[in-house]
């Protein structure tokens, strides 16, 4: 392996245990602190509003308050990954009902929320889309 392949590997391995650590990796350190920090819209349009209540009953307690995410828990959904180009709303809908196997983090698999309709869920979309234009993801 010459010398350069060698470095980079080195900065890759070092970007991905810094990675593991800071989003959430079993170092015990947060449980519950934010990580991203999210600026909360000054108001939210009437179906917002309704998701914000559908989203803080099914939601929060893992993606955290205003969509910030937890430490060890579970990722902000505001946030660039989940712009509308990459996670559009059928996304969302699909998570709720079918769940989400890891790929994006290291929290784990997120369980299938039950007892939401699809109606639900695209009203906690529309609250976390307004979080994130507030946010400049669009
Ligand atoms: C038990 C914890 C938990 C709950 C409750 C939860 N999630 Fe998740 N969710 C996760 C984790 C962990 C991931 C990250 C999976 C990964 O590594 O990509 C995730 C990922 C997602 C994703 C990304 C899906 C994808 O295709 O990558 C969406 C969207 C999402 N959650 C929406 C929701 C919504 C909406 C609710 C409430 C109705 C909810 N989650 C409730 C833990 C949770």
């Amino acid at each position: 392996m010459s010398l350069k392949r060698a470095a980079i590997l080195l900065v890759l391995a070092a970007a991905g245990v810094g990675g593991y650590l800071y989003f959430g990796g079993e170092d015990g350190a947060g449980g519950g602190a934010a990580i991203a920090s999210v600026t909360v819209p000054g108001s939210l349009s009437a179906r917002a509003q309704a998701g914000r209540k559908i989203y803080e009953a099914n939601c929060a307690s893992c993606h955290g308050s205003n969509a910030a995410g937890q430490v060890g828990v579970a990722p902000p959904l505001v946030h660039i990954i989940y712009e509308p180009g990459h996670h559009g709303d059928e996304s969302f809908q699909r998570a709720v009902a079918r769940g989400v196997r890891a790929h994006h983090w290291r929290f784990g698999n997120m369980p299938p929320v039950d007892g939401l309709t699809r109606r639900d869920v695209a009203a906690v979309v529309a609250y976390v889309r307004e979080l994130q234009r507030a946010n400049g993801i669009r």
